[in-house]
Parts: structure tokens; sequence; C-alpha cells
């Protein structure tokens, strides 16, 4: 099937190289020419595991294209009109700014009335983007200003694949999950996704796109509630002596519950969580429904971003001023390169304030961070040896493979003090004690530290 992808980021991209792997032909349009002037010649606009070469064979086998021109695609006469743009947070209220989608709608809409070949073909505007509920519905109403209601529809098929293994989410994802209220598109969707479903993969098709916009978002809060959950746990097992990753283990393998993303670390971030929260909030309150849970997790999760400063300052001997503190991760997690929400974010930035000095360190992400932070008072370093030389600590805040496997004990002699404060629990209490550093994690207590009975002494 022909396929258009309108927005070719992490989600645009991914998917459109997937659907090209998977047999169908993809035109890609961005209105960023920088993009697609890369993408033409051969290069990968961000990192994602695997994505290089699944391009360069799609491209090669002539599957997939590129351009900045919608009107390009039009004349392909596509199927599909995959809408993939970005629907930041408005900085206001934290509701989601949809103008990009809206104006891609409208231009393909135009493009299509204009290239008079109405006849031939009756295209699908899919929302891949993720968009507050209503949004689908808009876009029908804008296409429906150029073509006529029996010439197109209007379907939602939202995006659950994560940065750092999206293809491998694209090519084996838990469900799929799409909606419309027009059974022809409905049946489109299942055509062009029978090579997945054919797998056994389950595709639950909606008949209103306003569930199928809902379900994203639910899925999003959810998740950000498990990690928040976990994490508030966390910190109250310290308190009391006992271990969070004994206790993740003891809920997680209730079915009911699930072993997912009940790992403690430093706070959600990224392009989705914090963003689709706010969304959430802002649509329920809109709707006088308010969704509470949702609304303290955002708080919560605020504020143990700020817990997780204490935890560096105190570890310290309750300042940080003068210290040099090196930063072990700035992607917000690992194998991206993306720092959209990263803790990073908030956490470097009070450092700062706090009169330490940091130097950071990220296998892939510096660059994007540095955009952000900017260089005034932060070293970026090329290695982690490099950032971590002259330390009074190092600070893991990303979960990357390279960080897991490191000799600390070598590595302390080139650390002022050697300190590992690891907001991502990455060594357990076994190897810690045997990595001759002084070690400081999430909820847990050191092996030593007292049996619980004591008031807690672990940190
Ligand atoms: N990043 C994720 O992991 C993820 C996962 C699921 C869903 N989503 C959702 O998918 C959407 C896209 O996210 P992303 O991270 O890929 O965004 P992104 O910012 O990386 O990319 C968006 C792209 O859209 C292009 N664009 C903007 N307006 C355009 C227009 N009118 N016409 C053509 N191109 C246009 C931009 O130039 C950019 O290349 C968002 O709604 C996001 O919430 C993201």
């Amino acid at each position: 099937m022909r396929v258009c992808m309108i927005g070719v980021g992490y989600v645009g991209l991914v998917t459109g190289a997937c659907f090209a792997e998977i047999g169908h032909e993809v035109i890609c349009v961005d209105t960023d020419p920088d993009k697609i002037r890369q993408l033409v010649a051969g290069e990968t606009p961000f990192y994602e595991v695997g994505l290089k070469d699944m391009l360069k064979a799609n491209r090669e086998a002539g599957r997939i294209s590129f351009t900045t021109e919608i009107a390009d695609a039009v004349k392909q006469n596509c199927a599909f009109y995959f809408i993939a743009v970005g629907t930041p947070a408005h900085l206001e209220d934290g509701g989601a700014d949809v103008s990009n989608v809206y104006r891609a709608a409208e231009a393909t809409a135009v493009a299509i009335k204009e290239s008079g070949d109405l006849d031939r073909s009756f295209p699908v505007f899919v929302v891949k983007s993720t968009v507050p509920v209503g949004t689908s519905r808009e876009i029908g109403r804008i296409v429906g200003r150029h073509l006529g209601p029996d010439q197109f529809a209007v379907a939602s098929n939202p995006e659950f694949l994560r940065q750092g293994c999206a293809i491998a989410d694209f090519m084996g994802p838990d469900r799929l999950v799409a909606g419309s209220r027009s059974e022809r598109a409905r049946t489109l969707l299942e055509e062009l996704y029978r090579p997945l479903t054919r797998q056994g993969r389950r595709l639950v098709l909606t008949t209103t796109v306003e569930t199928a916009e809902l379900i994203k978002y639910a899925a999003n809060a959810f998740l950000a509630t498990k990690i928040t959950f976990i994490n508030e746990l966390g910190r109250l097992c310290e308190k009391l002596g006992a271990d969070v990753e004994e206790l993740s283990l003891g809920i997680g393998l209730d079915k009911r519950i699930g072993d997912q993303f009940l790992s403690t670390g430093p706070g959600y971030g990224g392009s989705c969580f914090p963003k689709d929260t706010l969304a959430l909030i802002k649509t329920a309150n809109d709707l006088h429904s308010p969704v509470e849970i949702v609304e303290t997790v955002v708080r919560v999760n605020n504020r143990h971003k700020h817990f997780m400063f204490n935890k560096i300052r105190d570890a310290l001997g309750g300042s940080v001023a003068d210290k040099k503190v090196a930063v072990l991760g700035l992607a917000f997690k690992a194998n991206t390169d993306d720092v959209r929400d990263s803790p990073a974010l908030t956490i470097v930035p009070v450092l700062q304030r706090e009169g330490a000095h940091v130097a950071a360190y990220d296998p892939i992400a510096a660059a994007n961070a540095k955009a952000v932070l900017g260089s005034e008072g932060i070293v970026y370093a090329d290695s982690l040896k490099e950032a971590i030389a002259g330390a009074d600590a190092a600070v893991i805040l990303t979960e990357w493979e390279e960080f897991r496997k490191l000799d600390w004990g070598a590595l302390a002699s080139v650390m002022a003090r050697p300190l590992v404060i690891d907001l991502r629990n990455l060594y357990s209490l076994g190897q810690a004690s045997a990595m001759g550093v002084e070690y400081v994690s999430l909820g847990r207590n050191p092996v030593g530290s007292g049996d619980g009975n004591d008031g807690g002494a672990g940190r």
C-alpha cells in the first residue's frame, strides 16, 4: 500500500521506515528542509537503534523517499496520509499544541483537491501524533472544507513505541490501536497492519476515534503513575530499612500488577510522559472531570527530581558548593540522544545554582543537552574518565549499558572522593560493596547499615 508519512521526527521516521520494511511504499514529508536534505543524502537526523541500516536498505530497494512537498506525495495517490508531527505542551496551561497537526491536515487536503484526482482514491487521514481527544474529529471538519464527505476518512492510530527500542516495538508491539467511524478506513487499516497481525499481533480497532485517542493518554498516564508510585515507595523504603528492588519483585510477580515499570529512578522524563500527563489534565479540567490521580503524579514526579538533588547534597555532606560533580548520563533514558524533559535538565541547573562545578558525560546526548543547558559552568566531557577526574562524586542519571560495567576500583583513583551516587540502581548492593567506593543508591540500605529496626540508616 502507498503511505505518506507527514513529519519525520522520532515517531514518523521510525514508523515510515518500518512500514517500508514490511513491504509498503512510503513517502515521507517534512517542512524542515535540513532534515529532508540529510535524509535524501542518506544521513539519519537522530540516533535510534537499527534505524540507519533499515533506512539504507529500504531506500536502496526504492520503498522509501523524502520530500518537503506534500504535492509530491499526493501525486503518488497514497492510501494513507499519516500525521506524525510534534504536539508540544503549551507553556501556559500544559495543553497540547496541535496547530502543526491541523496545518498538515489542511495542506494535504488542499493538495489533494488541487490534484483534481478525487474519484480515484479514498485517502485516509491517520493521526499518529499524540493529540487531545477531539482533535481527529476537528481534522474531519478541516479536511471536509476541501473534500466531500465520501471522498476521505479520518482515523486515529496512536503510537506506543519507546525510543531506544522503537523498531523492535513497531515490529513486535503488545498491541496496535486504531479507531475510525468509517468502516472502509478500518478495513484499510487492517490491511495495512496485516504483516504484523499475521504474526499474532493484536489490532484493537475502535469504532470511535475518541476512544483510540484516549487510550494513548490513559496508557501513558498509567505508566507515569506506576513509575512515580515506585519512586515514592523507594523513598519510604530508605526510611524503613526496606529494599525497593525486593519490594518491586514482591509486588510485580502479581500478574494483576505486572513487573514492568517498577524500577526506581530519578523521575520520569522524555518527550511523552511529561507532556501527555499535562495534556490529559488539561482536557479533563476543561470538561470539569478532573483526573486527580494524574495531577498528583505530575506533582510528585517534579518533587522527586528535587529529592534527587537533596540526595546528592546529603551524600556530599550537606552542601554541593565548590564540589565537582560528574553527571553520568544526560539523555532521559538509555539508547537515545533525546534529552527532552530529561531529569538531567532539572538536576544539573539546581547543582549549578547551589555552587557545584558540573562535568557531564553522555555517550551520545551531550550535543542535544548542550543546546538546552548551555555551556556556562558546565564541562561536557568526551569520556567518562574525563568527567570523573578530580570529582567529589559521580552521579549516574541515565541507565546506559556502559555505566553498568565499570571498574570502579580502578576509576576511584582519578576521583577526589570515590563516591558513586547511583540514581538508576545499576549495581546490586553485593556488587557495590566490592567496588571499593562509597556507594549511594535509591530505596536500598547498604549491607550492614542495620536491620531496619534502627529507623533506617541507609541512604
Ligand atoms: N517520541 C516518542 O517516543 C513518541 C512516542 C509515541 C508518540 N509520540 C507522539 O508522536 C508525535 C511526534 O513526536 P516526535 O517525538 O516524533 O516529534 P519530533 O519533534 O521529533 O518530530 C516532529 C517532526 O514534525 C515536523 N513537522 C512539524 N510540523 C509539520 C508540518 N506541518 N508538516 C510536516 N512536518 C512537520 C518537524 O519538522 C519534525 O521533524 C508527538 O505527538 C508525540 O507525542 C512520540
